[in-house]
């Protein structure tokens, strides 16, 4: 009897792409995908140990399938990617009923887990590696418009808040070729666009190929293929790669480039290697040289020994930026980072207020700059059924905005003309003014 697994997928689009890559390993070993988890053989959860908020939602979800596995006691439950790497035997040791853990550069393994999970027997696999980057692995992925091809892993970057490089190890990338040749087989299947992923994506370096050369030859696939990245770090924002994203139209004109703060003495101390004039000058010329580029960023509100004024700095570089859009955190303290031992000394209200001053600030302006796209045209890409209605696609333009729209006739993967009636902080509205026939993106 052909076994199914359920897999139930947590935080970063790194972690949506490795489950694609576990599918894939796994579908490969004549397991079947379930389609819910109440008909499945076992449940994994894809988990995300960035913030102490993300693991709790994962602790509640778990306490769901403990339930579950109640009922049926050979369910077998596994904990996989950045929470099965932190917490590694100890999740073993305080859930009973989870029965796997395996950490995200382990996953060849899962099938013989797995098979040994059914015959009874408990399994823990988190030995971190410095070459794997699954290459050779076709990721299982759902027909579609927009894929994400992960192309490389890992952090070598140890801001000081981050649990990353202990959850995901040190950087490595997968080659050129092997992912030229993956997004080859995307665009044949009918894929339009797809976004390049690491959690330190510029810093790809494939032993020859930078990352500005991955993206000219990624780009030169397809000049219909919209290519996209994220997230990139600052540091390795070269002058090549600035010149790559402006010289072909298809490579899309949206850099998300994380601050994390306004203030230099906590850029400091988060080991960010750059100065907020630094960031400002490299944010000066990306815009020259990249006419028309959309910006977002990661903020981070709270760190350790955050004062007002520091914080009053990251609202003025806000200001000053102007980016279309954010994400935005209160700090979470995370064991064996160097900032866990400075103390976590910023009062939870504190922390709160000034996020939820950081998030007002940005959805203001979002809203204008957002507001200034009215009575103007913009091409977007048809991406999917609008969330408030089936009588409307949404589409999204190459600064990563999304577009509602009247069906009228088009489908999905379509590129069409828009002029932009109205606007919120999030969204845009348009009325359709002509297909696009000619290939561009
Ligand atoms: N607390 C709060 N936010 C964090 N991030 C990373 N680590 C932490 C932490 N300990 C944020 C950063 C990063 C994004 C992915 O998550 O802003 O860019
Ligand atoms: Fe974490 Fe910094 Fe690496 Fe991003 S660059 S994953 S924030 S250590």
């Amino acid at each position: 009897m052909r076994r199914s697994i359920y897999i139930e997928t947590y935080g970063c689009q790194m972690n949506f792409a490795d489950t694609e890559i576990v599918n894939g390993i796994l579908n490969e070993q004549g397991y079947e995908l379930a389609k819910d988890v109440d008909t499945a053989d076992a449940i994994f959860m894809n988990t995300c140990a960035i913030r102490d908020n993300a693991e709790q939602r994962i602790y509640g979800r778990l306490s769901n399938f403990e339930h579950l596995k109640k009922r049926n006691p050979h369910l077998v439950i596994g904990i996989l990617g950045c929470m099965a790497e932190r917490l590694r035997s100890s999740l073993l040791e305080e859930n009973s009923s989870v029965d796997i853990v395996c950490g995200p550069d382990e996953y060849r393994r899962l099938p013989a887990l797995i098979d040994e999970a059914f015959q009874g027997e408990k399994g823990i696999r988190t030995q971190l590696s410095r070459v794997e980057t699954y290459n050779d692995i076709v990721p299982l992925r759902t027909d579609g418009i927009s894929a994400w091809v992960s192309v490389m892993r890992g952090c070598d970057k140890f801001c000081t808040y981050c649990v990353v490089p202990f959850t995901r190890g040190r950087e490595r990338s997968r080659t050129l070729e092997g992912i030229v040749g993956e997004v080859r087989e995307l665009v044949g299947r009918g894929f339009r666009e797809v976004t390049l992923l690491g959690q330190n994506v510029n810093s790809y370096l494939d032993g020859t190929n930078d990352f500005a050369t991955l993206l000219e030859a990624v780009a030169a696939i397809d000049p219909e293929l919209r290519v996209r990245f994220t997230t990139s770090h600052p540091q390795d924002m070269s002058p090549r790669l600035i010149d790559a994203i402006a010289g072909r139209p298809n490579i899309c004109s949206f850099i998300h480039l994380p601050f994390q703060s306004g203030s230099d003495r906590i850029l400091e101390l988060m080991n960010r290697t750059y100065t907020r004039a630094h960031y400002l000058e490299l944010v000066g010329r990306i815009r020259a040289r990249i006419p028309g580029v959309s910006m977002s960023t990661d903020v981070i509100a709270g760190f350790p020994t955050e004062t007002e004024d520091d914080h009053r700095d990251t609202l003025s570089l806000m200001e000053e930026l102007r980016y279309d859009g954010a994400f935005m955190f209160k700090y979470s303290p995370r064991e064996k980072t160097k900032a866990w031992k400075m103390g976590d000394d910023v009062p939870d209200d504190v922390k709160g207020r000034r996020l939820e001053e950081i998030i007002e600030l940005q959805r203001r302006i979002s809203y204008e700059n957002n507001k200034a796209l009215i009575g103007g045209t913009e091409r977007i890409l048809l991406e999917g059924p609008s969330k408030r209605s089936q009588e409307e696609w949404m589409g999204r333009t190459d600064t990563n905005k999304s577009v509602i729209v009247p069906k009228a006739g088009f489908s999905v993967g379509q590129y069409i003309d828009v002029r932009i009636v109205s606007a919120t902080s999030a969204t845009l509205f348009g009325e359709i003014v002509d297909e696009v026939s000619t290939r561009a993106a």
